[in-house]
This record gives C-alpha cells, sequence and structure tokens, in this order.
C-alpha cells in the first residue's frame, strides 16, 4: 500500500562477518534494484542490550556503512541513513508506547529468549522491553509495505502489524470521514472515481478481494491526491477510518547459508568468522587450518564429505563441477585437503577482492561515507516528517 517501500536495519555490534554477506546484505542489495530501499543502522537498538557499553556502538557505526557500501548496497538506489539522526523515530516510539499494551510485548518471544541467552546483562529494563516497539516504530514511519528479515524477526514485523491496525482503529476515525472521503473520490475525476465506487462495492458488498486489490491499485496510481485523501480513500475502500499507519509485510530473508569454520552458524560469538575486512593473507590462514572430516587422519586415510565443515564452503561457493572432484578425490583419497581447500581460498578471495575495491574509496576518504549518510538522514527525515504530521493531527496533538 501507499509507495512500495522496502524497509530495514541493522544493530551496529561489531565487525560484519561472511553470514552477514550471504545472509543479509546481498539480499539487500537484490532488492535495491526492485524497490525503494531505506537501510539504516539501528544505534538505538544497540543500545538496548549494549547500554553499559556504548563505545562499541560509536565503534562500529562507520565501518558497518562501509562493509554495506563494499557489498553493493548502492547510495545512489537505496537510502542509507541512522536511526538516531532521525529522531521522528523516538518521538512515534513515545506515542505508540501510548497504546501499545504492556502484555503485547511482554509475550513478544525474543523477550524472555534474549533476557535468558544474555543472562550476564541485566536486561530487565524498560528500553529492552520496548525494543520491538521501537522496530514499530521505526517500520510505521516510512509506511514500508515490505521488511527483510530473517525468521526470529517475524515476531517484531507481526507485533507491528497490530500496533498499526490498533493506531488506525482507535484514531483513523476523523469527525466527518464519510463526508471528507466521498468529496476525495471527487478529486480522482470522473472515471476513476467510477471505477472506484464500482469496486468498492464489489468488495464491501460481496467480498471481492480482487475487487480490493484493484482498488488499491487504482490508488496508488493516482498520482495527485493528497496524503491524507489517499489515507482516506484506502480507509473508505476497506471499509474502516483513515489508514494513517498501513501494516507491513515481511519480506522473509532465508537462513544463511554460510556456514562457520568449524560447520557450526557462523556467528561473532562462536569464533568462526571470516570478517569482510580480514586481510587475504588471514582469510588463507582461517581456510588452510579449518578442521576436515575427523576420520581422515592422513592423506591416504578416505573422508566423506558430509562430515567435513569443508564441503558446507563448497556448497556456498563451487560449481558442480568442482564438488564432483571434491566427492570423488576425498571419498578415494586421491586429493589432500589441502588441495580441496584451494578453490575456496581462490573464491572468498575473489569474493573479497571486490569487496575491497568497492571500499578503498570510501577508506582513503572517509568524508564520502559521512556525506552519503548525511543525505541519506535528510531524506528519510523528511518522509519521517510527513508521516508525524499526520500521526500528531491524528492523536488530537496539533491545537495552537
Ligand atoms: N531488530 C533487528 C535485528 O536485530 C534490527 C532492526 C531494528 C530492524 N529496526 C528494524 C530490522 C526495522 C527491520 C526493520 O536484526
Ligand atoms: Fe573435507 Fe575436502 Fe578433506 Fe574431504 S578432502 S575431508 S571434503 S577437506
Amino acid at each position: 500500500m501507499f509507495a512500495e517501500r522496502v524497509l530495514s536495519g541493522m544493530r551496529p555490534t561489531g565487525r560484519l562477518h561472511l553470514g552477514h554477506y550471504h545472509g543479509v546484505l546481498k539480499n539487500w542489495v537484490r532488492l535495491q534494484a526492485e524497490y525503494p530501499c531505506l537501510f539504516f543502522v539501528a544505534d538505538w537498538h544497540a543500545l538496548t542490550t549494549n547500554y553499559d557499553n556504548p563505545k562499541v556502538i560509536e565503534d562500529s557505526v562507520w565501518d558497518m556503512v562501509v562493509d554495506w557500501l563494499a557489498a553493493g548496497v548502492d547510495p545512489n538506489q537505496s537510502t542509507v541513513f541512522i536511526q538516531s539522526r532521525v529522531p521522528e523515530h523516538a518521538e512515534l516510539h513515545l506515542l505508540l508506547s501510548m497504546m501499545c499494551p504492556l502484555g503485547w510485548l511482554e509475550r513478544v518471544p525474543t523477550y524472555k529468549d534474549q533476557q535468558e541467552k544474555l543472562s550476564a546483562k541485566d536486561l530487565s529494563t524498560y528500553g529492552f522491553l520496548g525494543y520491538p516497539l521501537l522496530q514499530s516504530a521505526d517500520i510505521l514511519i516510512y509506511r514500508a509495505d515490505k521488511v527483510p528479515v530473517g525468521e526470529d524477526q517475524i515476531p517484531h514485523v507481526e507485533l507491528t502489524r497490530e500496533v498499526a491496525r490498533r493506531f488506525n482503529h482507535m484514531y483513523g476515525r476523523e469527525p466527518g470521514f464519510e463526508e471528507k472521503a466521498k468529496e476525495a473520490v471527487k478529486k480522482l475525476g470522473s472515471k476513476r472515481a467510477k471505477l472506484y465506487e464500482e469496486f468498492r462495492t464489489r468488495f464491501q458488498q460481496n467480498g471481492e478481494e480482487d475487487a480490493l486489490e484493484r482498488g488499491k491499485a487504482l490508488l496508488e496510481e493516482a498520482q495527485s491526491l493528497s496524503l491524507g485523501d489517499r489515507e482516506r480513500l484506502y480507509g473508505y475502500l476497506e471499509g474502516g477510518g483513515k489508514v494513517i499507519l498501513p501494516e507491513p509485510g515481511v519480506l522473509l530473508t532465508e537462513a544463511s547459508k554460510m556456514p562457520g569454520l568449524d560447520g557450526q552458524k557462523m556467528s561473532k560469538s562462536y569464533g568462526n568468522t571470516i570478517f569482510l575486512r580480514d586481510d587475504s593473507e588471514t582469510v588463507s590462514k582461517k581456510i588452510r587450518t579449518m578442521k576436515t572430516d575427523p576420520q581422515r587422519m592422513r592423506r591416504t586415510d578416505a573422508g566423506d564429505p558430509e562430515k567435513c565443515p569443508v564441503w558446507q564452503f563448497h556448497l556456498v561457493y563451487s560449481s558442480d563441477e568442482t564438488r564432483s572432484w571434491v566427492t570423488q578425490g576425498c571419498k578415494s583419497a586421491g586429493i589432500g585437503c589441502l588441495e580441496c581447500k584451494q578453490p575456496l581460498i581462490d573464491a572468498v578471495q575473489k569474493e573479497q577482492d571486490a569487496m575491497r575495491e568497492r571500499a578503498q574509496p570510501y577508506l582513503d576518504d572517509p568524508s564520502l561515507v559521512r556525506s552519503i549518510v548525511a543525505d541519506g538522514c535528510d531524506k528519510a527525515r523528511k518522509l519521517a516528517q510527513e508521516t508525524m504530521r499526520e500521526v500528531r493531527e491524528a492523536m488530537g496533538l496539533s491545537y495552537s
């Protein structure tokens, strides 16, 4: 609904590794060619768990943005910004907190999970409980309809939908809604107005979903509508009040197939990562020292790729041809493990060379990154301010 728009954020809590690249960044890069995208550094979200050590955040923010750019996020296609530089997120979070039932937050699964997982930290804080609501504000303030996230984040988007629904229900009922909606229909021009009325009747009387979709598409095409009229017409079409905060949908990001050096999930806390900024020496060394099938003690022992973390890397990086060479050579002891790893070293190096090349101008001149982010913040802020005007008015805060 409204403009198709993608929004996603990442917390700055340390250096990015191949798991981030294959799991998230490649996906962002693909999306930016298809949709207008907003990608932001969720520094306030990082503070909810790192409030006692904010230095990590400060240290990671710019490197993280450089890693995004290195991975191919293109500032000409995507808006890249920092959450805390768009303070409207905080205002919307506060306003949503007025009407968000406590129980909705307490039952978000990540709340208890993370508290248990990070038991060394005291996370019985107000801010941590509000984590998913802050995320809702991030999403709703841009009226984003597509949120690419991993599975663990689905409950947060689900909460966002519930919050939006409640908000629209409570505050979308302006006085004289019907009359205003009818006025807005006229502004569509007679041909469109007639179609709109037809779709509306078909949806509301016969429940034809198809008519609803076509009505929405019609509104999307109607360029000249003001934001307020657009909200009214969406709401009028569906039979409610104004749709001030549209409900977002999830774009599920497949779990990263990128395993760690030891075959477990690649994660900083397991110490099994290849960082995007590792130099080529380090990359080679990390792969060369990877553990292999424990049955293959000697070069002459046959092995089984299924029991070897190196094979997992081949699944990400190698062609069918190379893979059958590996399977054969391993099972017949025809190749050695170092030999088996060489194509991987080459493939990861090649991938990272491209990233290093893209990162270099930003490392040479950090002011480039600052200015990309400053532009992004300006753009994001304009969008956020527009939504906040509507939200304040709907909540009765625009009095003079
Ligand atoms: N919570 C998300 C994560 O940990 C980061 C995030 C914050 C986010 N705000 C967002 C993701 C809004 C998508 C949309 O990965
Ligand atoms: Fe693993 Fe390759 Fe060695 Fe087989 S040959 S054990 S797949 S590293």
